[in-house]
C-alpha cells in the first residue's frame, strides 16, 4: 500500500500521489503517522514506506500548474509534445499521449492517464523529489520501497514499438494464446511493445543520488527497488539495498528445479558485485499479483503447498518480503460485478473488449476477474463476524471481502487453533528469528537433480542448518550422510510440519509427503 498524500485521487489506489508530503485523509493525519511511527520503533518495528518517483497523480498541483499553460514556472516538470510522436502504449489503459487543452499539447504517461511522467531531466524535479523524500527520513522512517524505477527514463529517440497490435488487443491474444507457439509471441510482444519505455539509462545516477541522501541519515536506512534487475543495486554500496527477486515468483509453478535454478542466477549474480556483495531479497507474492495459495495451488493440495512456499521464502538466504493476508491463507476472490471492480486498469479492459470488441459481457467479465489486481486486495479478514471483522456490518467495503473468512481464513479463528496457517507462520518466523544461520548464513545448494525436493544448507559462523522441502506427495527416503558438512554429525529439528518427535538423529530420514524439515546439524 502506498502511504501517498492529500487528498488520494485513488485512480491506482495510491499509485497517484496528489502531494508527497501529507497523508490521504482516509487514512489518517500526518500525526497519525507520527504516532504510528514512534510506537511501531518503541516495538522495534521499522517502517518502510513507498516511494511513486516516475510520476504523480494528475491532480498533483505541480502537474495542475505545469498544464496551465506552456510558460509557467512548471511547465518543463513532465513530459510534452505537440503531437504524439509514436504509438506507444500506457501499460495499463491504451495510448501512452493524453492530450491537455489548456496547453493544446499532449503529455506522456506510462501508466494511466490521472498517472502523468515527470520529467526526470528537470534538475527541479529531482530536487523536489529528493526534499520529500528528505521529509520523511528527517521524520524517522527507515526506507523506501522504490516505485517502478524502470519507467522512468524513456527512449530519447522515441522510437516506435513494432508490435502489430495495441494494449487491448495485446491482451486480449495474450488470454487466446494456448500453443507453446502462441505463448512465445505473446511473450515476445509483450517486450516488444514496451521496450522503449522501460529499463533506460539515466536511472542509475539517480539510484546513486538518491542512496547517497540515504547514507546521510543515522541508523540503518534501505531502499529496496521494485525491479528485478541487480544491477540496480550499483557496485554493491553505491545505489540499492534491494532488489526483489522477482524471477523466482515468475512461473506458473514452484518446484525443486526452479528455486534450484533461481538461487544458482541469483546468488551468483550478487556474489559478483564489484564493491560488496549484494544482499538478497525473495517475495512469492505482492499487491500486484494473484495470492500464494491461488497462484501457486494445484486445488488438491493447496494448504500444502502454502505451507511448502511460505518456509521456502523465510528460510532463502535473503530479507522476506511476505504480503499481508498470505499468512493466513487469503485466497484471490473472483468479482463477478464490474461495478465492484476498482481497479481501473480493470475496468477499462473490460469496457474496451465489449464496446470495442464485442467480447460478450459475462466473457468479459470473467477475464476481469482474472486480470485485475482486485482479486488479491480485498479487505483483511479478521475474524468471523460479519465483513470479516474489517468494517461494521452493513458497511460497504472498498472491495467486496472474500466470503471464505466464515471458514476459517481469519485472523481470530486462526489464533485460537494451533494447526493453522497462522501458527505455522508465527512458529517458522521465531525459528528464522532465533536462528543466525536462518538469518545471516551463507546459502550452500545440496547438488542433486531431484524433482521432488528441494534441499540446502544454511551456515553461520556457529550453526549449520539443513533444509528440506519435499514439494512432491511421495514419502521420501533421503541420506546426507556424504555431505560433507554433515556426515559422521547428529541432526536435531529446529522445525517441521510434519509429526515428529524431536531428539537427535541419524542423517539418513524419511520426510513425508510435503513435509518441510528444518535441523540443526549438531557439532561435536
Ligand atoms: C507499481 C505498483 C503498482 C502500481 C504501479 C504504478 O508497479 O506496485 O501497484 O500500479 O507501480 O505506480
Amino acid at each position: 500500500m502506498a502511504f501517498s498524500a492529500l487528498p488520494l485521487p485513488n485512480w491506482d489506489c495510491g499509485y497517484d500521489i496528489s502531494d508527497y508530503c501529507d497523508v490521504a485523509p482516509e487514512y489518517g493525519t500526518l500525526d497519525d503517522f507520527k504516532t504510528f511511527l514512534n510506537e511501531a520503533h518503541k516495538r522495534y518495528i521499522r517502517v518502510v514506506l513507498d516511494l511513486v518517483l516516475n510520476h504523480t497523480s494528475d491532480e498533483h498541483a505541480w502537474f495542475i500548474e505545469s498544464k496551465s499553460s506552456r510558460d509557467n514556472p512548471k511547465a518543463d516538470w513532465y513530459v510534452w509534445v505537440d503531437t504524439p510522436p509514436n504509438n506507444w502504449q500506457s501499460c495499463f489503459d491504451g495510448e501512452a499521449w493524453t492530450y491537455a487543452p489548456e496547453r493544446n499539447q499532449y503529455y506522456y504517461h506510462y501508466f494511466m492517464k490521472q498517472q502523468p511522467d515527470l520529467n526526470w531531466h528537470n534538475p527541479e524535479v529531482k530536487k523536489a523529489m529528493w526534499d520529500a523524500a528528505r521529509f520523511w527520513l528527517d521524520m524517522g522512517v527507515d526506507g523506501f520501497r522504490l516505485d517502478a524505477i524502470g519507467t522512468i527514463f524513456e527512449d530519447p529517440q522515441l522510437t516506435p514499438h513494432t508490435v502489430p497490435m495495441n494494449l487491448a488487443e495485446l491482451r486480449r491474444f495474450s488470454e487466446l494464446a494456448k500453443t507453446p507457439k502462441e505463448i512465445k509471441l505473446k511473450d515476445k510482444y509483450w517486450f516488444e511493445m514496451f521496450k522503449h519505455q522501460y529499463g533506460k539509462p539515466g536511472v542509475h545516477d539517480l539510484m546513486k543520488e538518491l542512496r547517497a541522501i540515504l547514507d546521510e541519515y543515522e541508523g540503518d536506512r534501505m531502499l529496496v527497488g521494485e525491479d528485478d534487475d541487480i544491477a540496480y543495486m550499483g557496485n554493491g554500496k553505491d545505489e540499492l539495498h534491494l532488489i526483489f527477486n522477482f524471477p523466482l515468483m515468475r512461473t506458473e509453478r514452484i518446484t525443486p528445479a526452479h528455486i534450484r535454478k533461481n538461487q544458482k542466477e541469483r546468488l551468483g549474480a550478487l556474489e559478483n558485485l564489484p564493491a560488496e556483495k549484494g544482499w538478497p531479497c525473495n517475495t512469492l507474492g505482492n499487491h500486484d499479483c494473484s495470492r500464494i495459495h491461488t497462484r501457486y495451488g494445484d486445488k488438491i493440495h493447496d494448504a500444502e503447498l502454502a505451507r511448502l512456499n511460505a518456509a521456502l521464502v523465510l528460510t532463502l538466504k535473503g530479507t522476506a518480503f511476505l504480503y499481508n493476508g498470505e499468512e493466513i491463507g487469503m485466497t484471490d476472490h473472483m468479482l463477478s460485478d464490474i461495478s465492484h471492480v476498482k481497479d481501473t486498469m480493470g475496468s477499462w479492459y473490460y469496457h474496451t473488449i465489449v464496446t470495442e470488441m464485442g467480447v460478450h459481457p459475462e466473457e468479459a467479465m470473467l477475464r476481469t476477474a482474472e486480470m485485475t489486481r482486485d482479486k488479491n486486495r480485498t479487505p483483511m479478514q479478521w475474524s468471523n463476524n460479519p465483513n470479516a471483522g474489517f468494517s461494521p456490518s452493513g458497511v460497504n467495503t472498498w472491495l467486496p471481502v472474500n466470503p471464505n473468512y466464515k471458514d476459517g481464513i481469519n485472523v481470530h479463528d486462526q489464533e485460537k487453533n494451533p494447526s493453522s496457517l497462522l501458527q505455522y507462520y508465527k512458529h517458522l518466523l521465531r525459528v528464522r528469528k532465533n536462528s543466525s544461520a536462518l538469518k545471516y548464513g551463507e546459502y550452500l545448494p545440496l547438488l542433486n537433480t531431484s524433482k521432488e525436493y528441494f534441499s540446502f544448507l544454511r551456515q553461520s559462523d556457529n550453526q549449520t542448518i539443513l533444509v528440506v522441502l519435499n514439494y512432491s506427495e511421495k514419502v521420501l527416503e533421503l541420506d546426507f550422510s556424504r555431505t560433507k558438512e554433515i556426515k559422521d554429525s547428529k541432526l536435531r529439528i529446529l522445525f517441521t510440519s510434519a509429526e515428529r518427535r524431536g531428539g537427535s538423529f541419524a542423517p539418513n530420514f524419511k520426510v513425508g509427503a510435503f513435509e518441510v524439515f528444518i535441523a540443526e546439524v549438531e557439532r561435536e
